[in-house]
């Protein structure tokens, strides 16, 4: 028995190991998949997983965001990014993506 992903054969018995940074990169789901863009559709985004093990938490993790944010910049109107955003250390260990450091100014 064998299937076939992306024109990848994939035998019975064979392991895959799936690269976790690339959800969320495909170019066909999210053109210019590498660039921030806080406009466009993102409903079909991985960030909280698929399928049976989606993440239960997700309403929760949506709400506290919002109201995170909101205080947030309400308190403190005058909070800016005080570095270039092409400056930004960036982590990528395999496991997780994320900025090292986020200099802030108010
Ligand atoms: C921004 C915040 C969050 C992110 C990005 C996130 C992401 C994820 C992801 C990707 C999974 C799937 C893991 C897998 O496929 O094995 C997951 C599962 C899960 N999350 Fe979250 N999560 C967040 C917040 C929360 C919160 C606030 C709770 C609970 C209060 C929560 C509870 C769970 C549980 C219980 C599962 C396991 C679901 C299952 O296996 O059926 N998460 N989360």
């Amino acid at each position: 028995m064998r299937t076939s992903i992306g024109g990848q054969v994939i035998r019975a018995g064979e392991g895959l190991i799936l690269p976790e940074e690339i959800g969320n990169r495909d170019e066909s789901v999210f053109p210019d998949a590498g660039e921030l863009d806080l406009r466009r559709d993102a409903s079909q985004q991985l960030a909280f997983g698929f399928g049976v093990h989606k993440c239960t938490g997700q309403p929760l993790a949506r709400l506290e965001l919002q109201v995170v944010f909101a205080a947030l910049f309400r308190r403190i109107p005058t909070l800016a990014l005080a570095a270039d955003l092409g400056d930004l250390p960036f982590m990528d260990d395999g496991l997780r993506y994320s900025v090292k450091k986020l200099p802030a100014s108010w």
